[in-house]
C-alpha cells in the first residue's frame, strides 16, 4: 500500500503562490523540530496577555498544561486588540442569507454588539465559570454570543441548530447551562427552521436554566415565558455599552463542545483559553496564509469545531475578514456557492468533501459563468477527500492555481495538526500530507511501533489539545490515552505513511461513523432507534456514500408481532431524527431477525457491513452462529 501510495503523481505549488507565500522554507519545521516548546512559546507571544506565563508546558500524563501562570482574555484577543487600529473599520463578516439578505460587520460593530450582549449576560446573572447554551442559526450573532461569554469568563457550549429538542436538552443538562441563546428561527432549504419552537421542551421542567435570550432573525412568532425569555434585541438596547474583559487564568475552560463517541452519550470536550487560542491563530495564520486583506470563507457552522476554531477564534485573533452564509448550496441554484465566491471576491475558500462531492456532482457547468478567479488557496476539512474530489476541486475550482491544504484535525485537538504550508510542500492527492510545526505525529501499530500502516497517534501535548471529557475523566483516559499505554494521544483514526513520510488517513477505528464530515455514533442511533415501541434491537453500521463519504444503514430486529413495512421504516427514520436531529437519519433500514455476534456477545459490524453494501462476506470464525449470514441475508433482500 505504502509504495503504491507513494507513486501517486505529487503536485507542486503554483509559482505564482509560491512565490508570495507566508512560508517559503523549512526553517520553521527545523526549529518546532528542535525547540517544540520553543516554538509554541514563540506562537503564545503574538497573542494579548495580560500576564506572562511561568511555565510554557506541564506534562503529567495525560494531563497537560500549558502557559500556567499566565493571563489573557480570548475575547480581547479577538476584538479588543484591533480597535484602535486599521482592523476597526475592516469588515469582521459579509453574511449572507439563503433569501439573499445581506450584512456587513465591521470589528467595531462587531465589539461594541459583544460588550453590550457581555453586559446583558451579567444581568441574567452569569458570572465566571458559568455555562451559556447557544443554539443558534449561522449568523454573527452566534460568534458575538461565544465572545461574549468568552468576555465575562462564562464557559460557551454551542449545539448545532439542526439537532433536535432531545439532542440539545442532553447537552445542556450535561453542562449545567444557566442561559441559553437561540433564535426564533432561520431558514434552510425554503423552510423554516424553528428554533425557539425546538428549544422551548428542550429546556421545559429543567431548573439549570434561569434566562433565555431570543433572537427576532425571522420575525415569526414565537411563545416567551413571562420571567425567563427575553428578546436580545431589547435588552441590548438598554444594556451599558462597556463591559470590562475577565482576566482568565491560561487552563481556565473556554469552552465545551460535545461529540459523539462509541456510547450513546456524546462527550463534552473541554477545551482551555490559552492552549487553543493560541493553537487556533497560529493554524490560521499558518495554513491559510493569511494576507491583510483576505476575504475568507469557511463553510463550517459554529455548531461544529470546525466553526469554533476557523470562523470564530483563529479568523478573528488574526483580523480576518469573513463570508458567513447562513443556507444551503443549491438555494436558489446549484451556483450559490460560486455566486457568493464571485461576490465577495474570496481568497480562501474552506469546505468539506462531502460539499465538494456534491458540486462534482451537478458539474462544472453549473458555474461556469461564475468568476472565480480571486480564489488563491483551497482548503478541505472533515473526512478524506477522495483522490478524483481533490483533482475535480484542483482543475475546476482552483483553475490550477489555488494549492489544496486537507487538513486533518478533531474536536479533541482543538486545531489543525496534519496539513501541508501551502506554499512550500507538493500536495498529493488523497494525502493529508504531514504534521505542522510543533506536533508530532506518527504512526503506530497497536503495539506503539512505528509501522507504515497503523494508526495515527500524537507522540507529545500541544497546547490545544483537549483537556478532558466534561464530568468523566475516566471516558477521557479510557478513550484516549489507554491505547498505548498512557503515553501516546490516540486519536482513533487508521492511517498509512509512505515512503516520502506523507500521511494517508483511511478512516475511524471506532464505532463512529463520519456522514458529510460530522461524526455520529453508531450507538446513539442504536440507543434511540431502541426506543420505537416496535424495535427488540438494532446494529447500526456506515456503508460508502458517493457524496456524504458514509451513510448510516440500521439493521432492526422488531418485536414478537410486528411487520416489516415501508410505514414501519419510515416512523423508525423519524424517531432517530427526534431524537437526535436530520444529520443522523439512516438512509437504509434493513429488517432481520438476528444480528451476527461473536461468542462474546459483540456485534460483528463489519459482517453487517458487508451485506448492506452486498460485499462477499468477510470471516465469519469468531461468529456464535454461522449460519445465521444466510439467513439475515435472505430476510434483507425482502426488506422494503
Ligand atoms: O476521522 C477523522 C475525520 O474526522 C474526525 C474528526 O471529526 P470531528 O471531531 O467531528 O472534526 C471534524 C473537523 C475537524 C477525525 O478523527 N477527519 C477530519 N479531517 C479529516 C478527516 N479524515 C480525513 N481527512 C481529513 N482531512
Amino acid at each position: 500500500m505504502s509504495a503504491f501510495l507513494s507513486q501517486v503523481e505529487a503536485v507542486a505549488p503554483s509559482e505564482g503562490f509560491r512565490e508570495s507565500a507566508n512560508v517559503r522554507n523549512h526553517q520553521l519545521y527545523e526549529y518546532a523540530g528542535k525547540n517544540r516548546i520553543a516554538f509554541w512559546e514563540g506562537c503564545a507571544q503574538t497573542l494579548h496577555w495580560y500576564k506572562k506565563w511561568h511555565t510554557v508546558m506541564d506534562w503529567n500524563p495525560p494531563f497537560s498544561s500549558w502557559f500556567d501562570g499566565g493571563r489573557l482574555n480570548a475575547c480581547y484577543n479577538c476584538l479588543d486588540r484591533h480597535i484602535g487600529t486599521k482592523i476597526e473599520n475592516k469588515v469582521a463578516f459579509f453574511w449572507e442569507s439563503e433569501e439573499g439578505a445581506s450584512r456587513e460587520i465591521t470589528y467595531k460593530d462587531l465589539y461594541q454588539e459583544v460588550n453590550r450582549l457581555a453586559n446583558v449576560l451579567k444581568s441574567f446573572g452569569v458570572k465566571k465559570g458559568d455555562c451559556v447554551a447557544i443554539y443558534m442559526p449561522l449568523v454573527p450573532e452566534a460568534v458575538a454570543s461565544m465572545l461574549a461569554c468568552a468576555r465575562i469568563g462564562a464557559v460557551h457550549t454551542v449545539v448545532f441548530g439542526g439537532f433536535s429538542s432531545e439532542a440539545l436538552r442532553s447537552r445542556i443538562l450535561d453542562a449545567n447551562a444557566k442561559v441559553l441563546i437561540t433564535a426564533d428561527g432561520s431558514v434552510r432549504k425554503g423552510k423554516l427552521l424553528a428554533l425557539k419552537d425546538t428549544a422551548d421542551p428542550a429546556i421545559e421542567g429543567l431548573t439549570c436554566i434561569e434566562k433565555v435570550l431570543v433572537i427576532q432573525k425571522e420575525k415569526n412568532s414565537v411563545s416567551m415565558k413571562e420571567g425567563r425569555d427575553f428578546f436580545y434585541h431589547n435588552e441590548l438596547e438598554k444594556a451599558e455599552e462597556y463591559c470590562p474583559c475577565e482576566e482568565m487564568e491560561s487552563e481556565d475552560t473556554l469552552f465545551i463542545l460535545y461529540t459523539s463517541g462509541t456510547t450513546g452519550k456524546p462527550k463534552g470536550i473541554v477545551h482551555s483559553t490559552a492552549g487553543y487560542l493560541v493553537g487556533a491563530a497560529i493554524t490560521t495564520k499558518l495554513v491559510f496564509d493569511v494576507k491583510p486583506n483576505d476575504v475568507y470563507w469557511c463553510s463550517a457552522d459554529v455548531g461544529w469545531i470546525t466553526g469554533h476554531t476557523y470562523v470564530a477564534y483563529g479568523p478573528l485573533a488574526n483580523g480576518m475578514t469573513q463570508v458567513m452564509y447562513d443556507g444551503s448550496v443549491d438555494k436558489p441554484k446549484k451556483d450559490r456557492v460560486f455566486e457568493i465566491i464571485e461576490k465577495y471576491k474570496v481568497n480562501i475558500f474552506y469546505t468539506a468533501p462531502t460539499a465538494i462531492r456534491l458540486f462534482m456532482k451537478w458539474g462544472e457547468d453549473t458555474f461556469k459563468h461564475r468568476d472565480l478567479s480571486s480564489l488563491r488557496l483551497l482548503g478541505s476539512v472533515g473526512e478524506p477527500l477522495n483522490p478524483e474530489a481533490w483533482h475535480w476541486y484542483y482543475k475546476h475550482v482552483g483553475s490550477e492555481k489555488c494549492p489544496i491544504v486537507d487538513t486533518w484535525w478533531q474536536t479533541e485537538t482543538g486545531s489543525i495538526m496534519i496539513t501541508s504550508l501551502p506554499g512550500l510542500m507538493d500536495m498529493k492527492p488523497g494525502s493529508v500530507v504531514k504534521p505542522l510545526p510543533g506536533i508530532e505525529a506518527k504512526v503506530l501499530d497497536d503495539y506503539g511501533n512505528e509501522s507504515k500502516s497503523g494508526y495515527i497517534a500524537i507522540m507529545s501535548p500541544w497546547p490545544s489539545m483537549l483537556r478532558g471529557v466534561h464530568g468523566d475523566t475516566r471516558r477521557f483516559v479510557q478513550t484516549y490515552w489507554n491505547k498505548w499505554g498512557g503515553r501516546y494521544y490516540f486519536p482513533g483514526d487508521s492511517a498509512t505513511m509512505d515512503e516520502d513520510g506523507y500521511f494517508w488517513v483511511a478512516g475511524r477505528v471506532d464505532d463512529t461513523l463520519n456522514v458529510s464530515a460530522h461524526r455520529i455514533g453508531t450507538m446513539e442511533v442504536e440507543s434511540a432507534l431502541i426506543e420505537h415501541e416496535a424495535v427488540a434491537e438494532s446494529a447500526v453500521v456506515g456503508i460508502p456514500d458517493e457524496i456524504t463519504g458514509q451513510a448510516i444503514a440500521a439493521f432492526v430486529i422488531l418485536k414478537e408481532g410486528r411487520e416489516p413495512s415501508q410505514e414501519l421504516a419510515d416512523s423508525l427514520k423519524a424517531i432517530v431524527v427526534k431524537k437526535i436531529g436530520g444529520i443522523a437519519r439512516p438512509k437504509k433500514i434493513f429488517f432481520t431477525q438476528d444480528v451476527p455476534k461473536t461468542r462474546s456477545g459483540k456485534i460483528m459490524r463489519r459482517l453487517l457491513q458487508d451485506l448492506a453494501v452486498g460485499r462477499k462476506l468477510g470471516d465469519t470464525t469468531t461468529l456464535e452462529n454461522e449460519n445465521l449470514m444466510k439467513s439475515i441475508e435472505s430476510k434483507i433482500e425482502n426488506s422494503p
